[in-house]
This record gives C-alpha cells, sequence and structure tokens, in this order.
C-alpha cells in the first residue's frame, strides 16, 4: 500500500515539471508581445526617447567624457552647440566629436534617426 507520502513525494517532480512549462510559457508569451510593441514602433515610425536611453543616456544622462547633459535644466550646456546651427550638431552625432563617437554607437540609426535623436535631446534639456 502506498502512503500519502509517497504519492506526494512521486507527485511533486510532475508539478514542478508542470510550474516550469507554464511560467516558460508566460516568459515565451511575453516575450512575444513585447516584441510586438517593438515592431509597433519600428512601423509608426522612429522611437527617439527609446533610442535615447539605449544608446546615448549613458553618457549623456550623466555628462561622462564631458557630454553635455539632457534632461531639464540642462539648456546652457546646449546653447553655444545649438548656436552654430542644427545641422552642424547633426552632423557631429553623426561623426562623432573628440570622444563623442560617430553616431553615439547607434549604429542601427540612419541619419534621420540622429537628427531626430538630437532634436529630442535638445528639446528635453530646456
Ligand atoms: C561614449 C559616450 C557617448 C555616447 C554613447 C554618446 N555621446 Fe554624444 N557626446 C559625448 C561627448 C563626450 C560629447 C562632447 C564632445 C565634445 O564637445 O568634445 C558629445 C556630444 C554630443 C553632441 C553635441 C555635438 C555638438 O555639435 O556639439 C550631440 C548632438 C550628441 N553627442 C549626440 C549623441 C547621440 C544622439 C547619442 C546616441 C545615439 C550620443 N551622443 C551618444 C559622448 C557620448
Amino acid at each position: 500500500m502506498l502512503s500519502i507520502k509517497k504519492v506526494i513525494m512521486s507527485a511533486m517532480p510532475k508539478v514542478g515539471l508542470f510550474v516550469l512549462v507554464a511560467s516558460f510559457a508566460t516568459a515565451i508569451s511575453a516575450d512575444n508581445s513585447q516584441q510586438q510593441v517593438q515592431l509597433a514602433q519600428l512601423t509608426d515610425g522612429f522611437d527617439a526617447e527609446a533610442t535615447y536611453m539605449m544608446s546615448c543616456f549613458a553618457c549623456h544622462s550623466t555628462g561622462a567624457a564631458g557630454a553635455p547633459k539632457v534632461g531639464p535644466g540642462n539648456a546652457e550646456a546646449w546653447a553655444p552647440r545649438v548656436e552654430k546651427g542644427m545641422d552642424a550638431v547633426v552632423a557631429n552625432a553623426i561623426n562623432g566629436l573628440n570622444t563623442m563617437p560617430p553616431k553615439g554607437l547607434c549604429f542601427t540609426c540612419t541619419d534621420e534617426d540622429l537628427a531626430a535623436l538630437v532634436q529630442y535631446m535638445v528639446s528635453s534639456s530646456q
């Protein structure tokens, strides 16, 4: 005769496996919906804020290596740069400037994407 304990013990690995499979399935569907969101953003146009967070934030939020800081209250960091014209500022973002790496390390960004990023950085630093 099987004791209750033995039944529970023999059922445990199956329950564990079920939980594992169930959480794996949840993880996969969460991943899918994230991809769908990203695709939606791509088809709706370039997401400057998300790309800024991925590629530029590391240096431009802290001012690392002398990067002009982005965010409210940093207008004076950008004023002298914008003075030479937005085209020149965008060109520097595309080609790099001193320790600012070309394309800000966003190698999938087009020139238009970088122009949108620079616009985003300047306008969110007022
Ligand atoms: C590795 C650090 C680093 C990363 C990553 C980075 N930057 Fe910079 N960035 C700098 C530094 C440093 C400067 C200041 C360069 C100087 O004036 O000598 C700068 C300057 C700039 C300027 C001002 C150019 C000008 O004409 O004065 C723009 C615009 C800019 N970055 C855009 C971006 C964008 C857009 C990204 C992301 C796609 C990015 N940066 C990512 C370090 C970085």
